[in-house]
């Protein structure tokens, strides 16, 4: 399908997207959320995909587009928040991997937060400033955030609505590695984990998202189950007989 305001690209089994409104700095319309939702749909059907990069040239998003929202009654404020679509990014069964330039605030932040690994430029500016709006993030944000980077944190960011840099962000915890060039090294990533076995990947990740929402001893059981439900997996298999027989593995997503 063809998209208006994402640019999608496949290449050695990473899609990347590229948010693409430039003229207001990619800001998060409904149409693009829309796109984003049906897009996420389409990769995770396909099998030649295995890992996802979600940039923007020269900005990752500076939040949602305000002025959708002006005048927005509560319900329409709640059917507008982009809240089912990031859910869904987080819990897509793929790594997801943010590579942030230039502005990622508000719900463009709220959006990279939902991905499993933010590689960020020194010179990203990244925060919440909702609260000069009157309102504060609502796409996950407040629940997001603070598991992310601790409470007080999270509510000095939101509660000021500053700013941070790459460096400062990367301290705190709210990007996971700095580099020169983001979209380079998270597409490299990608890449790297593309080649790893995509049901271990999958699982995996289903039981380091619900790391921060259930008990250690629920959590210790969601593990079990899915750690030994892979030995009914080729890719089990595979993996360890690729070492015994001393060789590279192929994971075939089986
Ligand atoms: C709509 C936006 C926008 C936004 C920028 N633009 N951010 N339009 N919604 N969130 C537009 C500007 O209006 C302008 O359009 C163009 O992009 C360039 O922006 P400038 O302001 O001229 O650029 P600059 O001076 O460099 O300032 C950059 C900026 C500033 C600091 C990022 O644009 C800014 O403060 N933007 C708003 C950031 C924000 O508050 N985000 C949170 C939104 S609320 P024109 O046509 O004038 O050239 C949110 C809630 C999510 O995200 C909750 C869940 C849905």
């Amino acid at each position: 399908m063809s998209y208006e305001n994402i640019i999608i690209r496949n290449e050695n089994n990473v899609a990347v997207i590229n948010l693409n409104r430039p003229k207001s700095l990619n800001a998060l319309n409904s149409e693009m959320v829309a796109e984003l939702d049906k897009a996420f749909g389409e990769i995770a059907a396909d099998p030649e995909v295995r890992a996802v990069v979600i940039t923007g040239e020269k900005n990752f998003a500076a939040g949602a587009d305000i002025t959708n929202m002006v005048e927005l009654s509560p319900e329409e404020a709640r059917a507008f928040a982009f809240t089912a679509t990031f859910n869904k990014i987080a819990d897509f069964p793929k790594p997801v991997i943010a590579a942030i330039e230039g502005f990622a605030l508000g719900g463009g932040m709220e959006l990279a937060l939902c991905c499993d690994i933010r590689i960020a430029a020194s010179g990203a500016k990244m925060g919440f400033p909702e609260i000069n709006l009157g309102i504060f993030p609502g796409a996950g944000g407040t629940q997001r955030l603070p598991r992310l980077i601790g409470v007080s944190k999270a509510k000095r960011l939101i509660f000021t609505g500053a700013m941070v840099k790459g460096g400062p962000a990367l301290e705190m915890g709210l990007v996971d590695t700095l580099a020169e060039n983001p979209l380079e090294e998270a597409v490299k990533l990608a890449e790297e984990l593309a080649g790893k076995a995509p049901i271990a990947l999958k699982l995996a990740k289903e039981c380091i998202n619900s790391a921060g929402d259930v008990d250690l001893q629920t959590g210790g059981k969601i593990e079990a189950i899915n750690w030994s439900g892979l030995f009914a997996t080729a890719d089990q298999r595979e993996g360890m007989r690729a070492f015994i027989e001393k060789r590279k593995p192929v994971f075939t997503g089986k």
